[in-house]
Formats: structure tokens, C-alpha cells, sequence
């Protein structure tokens, strides 16, 4: 039987079946959807060859390298500093070899200017960073930016590199205070590349007349972290503020319209009353972010969420890692998984990283292990001589970062350098305390020991 169709509700098939509408519709929003899921050749070919990118960068940064130095033997006469730091009867270890600054291996941990990574001296050839090496801004000046960490801003597709300005004398305020020098301020530096930085002044800078303000130079000012606020469209920073003695333990806040500043210095809080010193700043997907620092004099993390403003905290705040004394953490995240390295507290010394992961950023969170590979034992539990700063995501390669530590020089604090490294995740974790039907629930986090290294191309 012939059905004749209105022509504007239906078609009419020769073949005598009945094309309906609903199938042509169905069938265009099938075509729009192979268009959009199945990859073009052209299309394929690019995932495929950025996948492999991916792969074979991974798997080069993945590569353990040793790393071999002898302990000089035992020498007459050892630096009294050295000496009175350990106690006069001590072994003496790799680390105090580390800190006694007229060690014969001390040019091997702090190499000297001929060494330097020197971006502009060097050209754009190489693109390598050498952990540990002085790292030249393109005016060949010492980059200051200890402490620090890097905000990619999406407006001016530039990185910037936020951190301590510590180009002064190093003293010890008290006989048996810790060595600092005064508060110069924040310095920015801004990159493309990740490697070439140019210094675009002190952002923060420290106050020199008024001795009650808590940016006077007299203070600590250290950690420093800054965010962007899509809402406000301000820059935020955070920072630890103290006193010498380390006694406010204080958070501070600064913000400015611009990346490059100047930062206007708001004030200082103790978030929920509590004590603060090493801290961070974590901006998740959903805009949210977290100020993450030690508290109960080091002895454990709170998490707290800022407000939307990013200028305070807000009522929420869980106390993590209770009784591990950790600080310097550096938090991020992988697959809807968060992770944070932290170090152990012994000053200005190195001690072992440690890896923690959580499915919630407030929590519960877990430790995973040392997340440091190659080298050797000594470079394994002592981060590589340096201690955790900040993680920055690796853009366009999922599961890969870049680790920023300070290898800091307590004898002379301005000269301490900074170790960059691979870090990646993927694999099993080292301590997997939880399992989920006998597999862990956590990927494992790995810094890998390179002498030198590079980003991946492009
Ligand atoms: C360790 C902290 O991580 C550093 O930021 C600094 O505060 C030193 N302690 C001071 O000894």
C-alpha cells in the first residue's frame, strides 16, 4: 500500500519503506557524533604522535640515573661550626658534609658560577636544567625566588615564578636562632618556556622604616604562593608570615590586579586561631581553593578552604596527617586523586620527602611512601639535598610535573639553589596502607634523580 506523506512531515522511499523523520534526525546527530568522536586520519595521526611524545618524554624522565660521590676522609681539623652542630664525639654524616661549607664536596653540591644554567649566555639550544646549578635570569643575575612557585596565567600565556628574594647578608638573630636574612621581599620572574626567566622585580617588596608592620625586614617572610581569582579577577598571594623566632606563625595575604604586581599587603591571620608556619596554596577545577599548612607546632596539616574571594579562610578546616610532623607541602592532583609531597621538620637540613595522596582534599589523607628515585641512598633520604617547594602540572601532559625544591645553603642562605625534577604518576605506591579487593587503592608518585634534564620539545 502507497501512503502519500505531507511533504514537509515526511519523505516518501521508493522502496516502498517509510523514512519517518525521527530517523533522519537520528541519523544526522549520528553523523555529528562520528564527526566529533572519530578522529579524522589527520586527526588520529596527531593524538597518536602526541601520545607517543607523551610515552617517550615519560619514559625518558623515567630513566633511574645513579649518581656516586665519596665522603672525603676524615680531616684534622673540622669546621667549628660543623663540629659544635653535631657535637664533638659524632659521626660524622653525608649531611653535615652537606652543611659544612668548607667541605671538599661542596662544590659538588653547590656548583660553582662556570657551571651556571645561563639562558641567555647559552642560547636556547639546550633548554636543560641542571638541578643544583646557579640558574642565571636573562640579565645573568642569580635567580631569587627561593621558596617559591609558579602560577600559569591563562590571560597573558605566561608563567610566573613568585618566591623569596633572600639576596642579603645571612646572619643568626640569636645565638641559637636558625639562619635567615631579612625580609627583601617577593620576587616575580616571568617565562614561556619554563627555563628562560626574566626578572620582573620585587612584586612584595619588605618594609625598611615602620618596625610594627609584619613585612618590616626584620620578619620572615617565606612560602610565598599566588592564585588567580576568575571572580574578582585579582591575583591573591599567600604567604608565612613570622617573627625571627618563628613565634607569630601567622598566614599573610596581598593581592593585585596584575601577575606582575605590585602586590598591596592586606594583613596577617591565624587560620582558625591556630599556629601556621610552611604552607601552600592549592586552586582546584571547581575554582575552590585551600590554604594547606603546619600547625600545632609542626606536628600536624589543616586544609582549609578559602573564602570565594580567595582573601580569607572559611569555617572549613580538617587537621591531616596528625603526629607525622611535616611542613613544606606542595599539593596536586592526578584523576580526580590529590597528592602532596611534604619534608620532614629539621630546619634548613634536608630529610626525606614524603608522598601523601587523598580522594577529597580535605581528607582523610595517606602516606605513600618516599617518592624519590636514583641517586643513590643518601640523595633517596634527603630529597636530592633540597626540600619540596611546589608541583607544577606539565600543560598537554597528563601525569607529569615538574618537582620545585630549594637546596637551601643555611650558611649562605642567598646562594641556595633549586632542584627541578620529573615527577610523575603511575604504578603502585610504595606503602599502599589501603587496598581495594587486594589491589592498592593509590598510584605511586616518583621523582626521578637527573644530572640533567629537559622538557619535552614544544
Ligand atoms: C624549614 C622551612 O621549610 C623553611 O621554609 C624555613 O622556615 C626553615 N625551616 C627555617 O629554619
Amino acid at each position: 500500500m502507497r501512503i502519500k506523506y505531507r511533504k514537509s512531515s515526511a519523505f516518501h522511499c521508493n522502496a516502498g519503506s517509510r523514512c519517518s523523520i525521527s530517523v533522519v534526525l537520528w541519523s544526522i546527530l549520528a553523523c555529528i557524533l562520528m564527526i566529533h568522536f572519530i578522529p579524522l586520519p589527520h586527526q588520529k595521526n596527531e593524538e597518536s604522535r602526541l601520545r607517543l611524545c607523551d610515552r617517550l618524554c615519560t619514559r625518558e624522565f623515567e630513566v633511574v640515573e645513579e649518581e656516586n660521590f665519596r665522603l672525603p676522609p676524615p680531616r684534622g681539623k673540622r669546621n667549628p661550626r660543623a663540629v659544635k652542630r653535631r657535637g664533638p664525639g659524632k659521626q660524622h654524616t653525608v649531611i653535615d658534609e652537606f652543611l659544612d661549607e668548607s667541605s671538599d664536596l661542596r662544590p659538588f653540591f653547590f656548583p660553582d658560577q662556570k657551571l651556571a644554567i645561563w639562558p641567555a649566555r647559552d642560547g636556547n639550544d639546550s633548554k636543560y636544567f641542571y638541578p643544583g646549578r646557579l640558574w642565571m635570569d636573562t640579565d645573568g643575575n642569580p635567580i631569587q625566588a627561593h621558596g617559591g612557585a609558579i602560577l600559569f596565567d591563562e590571560r597573558t600565556e605566561t608563567y610566573y615564578w613568585y618566591g623569596e628574594n633572600k639576596d642579603g647578608p645571612t646572619y643568626h638573630a640569636h645565638p641559637k636562632g636558625t639562619a635567615r636574612v631579612d625580609v627583601i621581599g617577593v620576587n616575580c620572574y616571568s617565562s614561556k618556556d619554563l627555563w628562560t626567566w626574566k626578572n620582573e622585580g620585587v612584586v612584595l617588596p619588605g618594609v625598611e622604616s615602620n618596625f610594627t608592620h609584619d613585612l618590616h625586614r626584620s620578619n620572615v617572610l617565606e612560602r610565598p604562593k599566588v592564585i588567580y581569582n576568575d571572580k574578582t579577577s585579582n591575583y591573591v598571594m599567600w604567604m608565612h608570615i613570622d617573627d625571627a623566632n618563628y613565634t607569630k606563625a601567622s598566614v599573610g595575604v596581598a593581592i593585585s590586579d596584575s601577575p606582575l604586581g605590585p602586590f598591596t599587603y592586606l594583613r596577617r591571620i591565624r587560620p582558625h586561631s591556630c599556629d601556621s608556619r610552611d604552607m601552600t596554596i592549592f586552586k582546584d577545577d571547581d575554582q575552590n581553593a585551600y590554604l594547606i599548612y603546619s600547625s600545632d607546632d609542626n606536628s600536624e596539616l589543616h586544609v582549609s578552604r578559602l573564602t570565594d574571594d580567595y582573601l580569607d579562610v572559611t569555617r572549613e578546616m580538617q587537621r591531616i596527617l596528625i603526629g607525622q610532623h611535616r611542613e613544606a607541602p606542595a599539593v596536586f592532583k592526578h584523576k580526580a586523586t590529590y597528592y602532596m609531597i611534604t619534608s620532614g621538620c629539621t630546619g634548613w637540613a634536608p630529610n626525606r620527602a614524603m608522598a601523601h595522596a587523598a580522594e577529597s582534599i580535605m581528607g582523610p589523607w595517606e602516606t605513600i611512601g618516599n617518592p624519590c628515585i636514583g641517586g643513590n641512598r643518601v640523595f633517596r633520604v634527603t630529597t636530592f639535598f633540597s626540600q619540596s617547594a611546589f608541583v607544577v602540572p606539565l600543560r598537554g601532559h597528563s601525569g607529569v610535573f615538574i618537582f620545585m625544591a630549594d637546596r637551601w645553603n643555611p650558611s649562605e642562605l642567598r646562594d641556595s639553589r633549586y632542584v627541578w625534577l620529573p615527577l610523575t604518576v603511575g604504578g603502585v605506591a610504595d606503602e599502599p596502607l589501603e587496598y581495594n579487593f587486594g589491589f592498592p587503592v593509590w598510584s605511586k608518585v616518583s621523582i626521578f634523580w637527573h644530572r640533567r634534564w629537559r622538557l619535552p620539545v614544544g
